[in-house]
């Protein structure tokens, strides 16, 4: 398979997810880095292009620029697949633009920076025939997609209740004045959207729990805050949730649980049983049930009664542990597969969508309005 070629806007030197992009990119080998606009640092966008080892001439001042200048180029070494990995701000006008100009996008999330914005690029997104993926990264672990089957296997019962968490302590302190670029722009509005924590981690676990039950959230009642001083946007989110089918939950998001690292982790328990899914063990799936002892099942290639959607996005025998790269990666594949595919329409099998992306913001901006009004129960809308 020829290699697709792929760009990067954003994910300049000293920046952290492209990092993460190119090297799950790399995985597969059916990906090559042909462009870029790395940073609005002259330097530091050339730095990245030389140490990507691109020519000079695809190595772009400004993501228009790139578009244009890709655009025109013979249709054999043009740019393929944008990737957006640049601050909220930018994601939806850069997706539109490159949809527009006859490019693949795969975006960071959130897909846009409020619900107006939001609702427009889903049209162009629907309109256009170019394929569109948000990097929900969890939601390309094979456990996770294990959960999902065994949810809809029915072996749960009737689902009643989610426990869905996404404690962090990277922002306890006020590392932005100390010089984290990364807590920077996640605390202005203008570049993160209304959201603070809310976006940046409180949407993987929504989007989470709404994939592995595959049913909606419908209304929540929320807490949010902001315990560091002088920061504007919350840091902290503590919610009740109701979903479809009468399931109640909890759903809590932090950046200020001192010393946590990543341990997003859901449960799901019906009236037969139970499953629980924590990142920072990935390779693991508990699954507890009424009549049977606790079973745990371990991802790896060979682990032949899980289901075929866990067992195509692993690559290693059991014990060999598979992570957040491998994850992203899976997403990377199921782009590559779409594309050399030639599949129809904007949706790439397996990797989230914009419909993912409108769920995730309708979330934020109904936790915002709830928290607003005395946590009142406020219902999710997205139509
Ligand atoms: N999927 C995940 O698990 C995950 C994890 C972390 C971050 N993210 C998302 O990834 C995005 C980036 O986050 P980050 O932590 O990597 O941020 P970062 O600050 O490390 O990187 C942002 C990059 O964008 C560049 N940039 C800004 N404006 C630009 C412009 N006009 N043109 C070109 N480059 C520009 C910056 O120079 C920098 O290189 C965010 O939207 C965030 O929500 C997702």
């Amino acid at each position: 398979m020829k290699k697709i070629r792929m760009g990067f806007v954003g994910g300049g030197e000293g920046s952290f997810i492209a990092q993460a992009h190119r090297q799950s990119a790399g995985l597969h080998g059916r990906f090559e880095c042909v462009c870029g606009a790395f940073s609005r640092d002259p330097d530091n966008n050339a730095r990245t292009g030389a140490a990507l080892g691109l020519a000079q001439d695809r190595v772009y001042d400004s993501w228009q620029q790139m578009l244009q200048a890709e655009a025109n180029r013979p249709t054999e070494d043009r740019l393929e697949l944008l990737v957006i990995v640049t601050p909220n701000h930018l994601h939806a006008p850069i997706s539109q633009a490159a949809l527009k100009a006859g490019f693949h996008v795969f975006s960071e999330k959130p897909a846009a920076l409020n619900l107006a914005e939001l609702v427009a690029l889903k049209a162009t997104v629907e309109s256009s025939d170019r394929l569109y993926g948000l990097a929900h990264t969890y939601l390309g672990y094979p456990m996770v997609w294990e959960a999902r089957a065994l949810v809809q296997s029915g072996v749960l019962g009737e689902l009643r209740k989610v426990i869905v968490e996404y404690p962090q302590g990277w922002l306890s302190q006020d590392v932005a004045q100390s010089g984290n670029k990364q807590a920077a722009w996640r605390d202005q509005p203008e570049q993160s959207g209304i959201g603070g924590c809310i976006g940046d981690i409180g949407t993987h676990a929504f989007s989470l729990a709404e994939f592995v039950t595959g049913r909606q959230v419908t209304s929540l009642c929320a807490i949010l805050g902001s315990h560091v001083d002088g920061r504007q946007l919350d840091d902290d989110a503590s919610m009740l949730i109701k979903m479809e089918g009468g399931i109640s939950g909890v759903l809590l998001a932090s950046q200020v649980c001192a010393g946590e690292e990543n341990p997003l982790k859901i449960r799901v328990y019906g009236n037969l049983g139970g499953l629980e899914w924590r990142q920072e063990d990935p390779s693991s799936l508990i699954h507890r049930s009424l009549d049977q002892p606790l079973r745990l099942l371990r991802s790896g290639l060979g682990q032949h009664w899980l289901g075929a959607e866990a067992q195509q996005r692993m690559r290693l025998p059991a014990g060999h542990p598979e992570g957040y790269l491998e994850a992203m990666a899976n997403l990377y594949g199921d782009f590559a597969r779409a594309i050399r595919g030639g599949a129809k329409g904007h949706q790439v099998p397996g990797v989230p969508g914009i419909e993912i992306g409108h769920r995730g913001m309708a979330f934020i901006e109904a936790a915002i309005a709830s928290h607003r009004r005395h946590s009142q129960w406020t219902e999710i809308t997205t139509s």
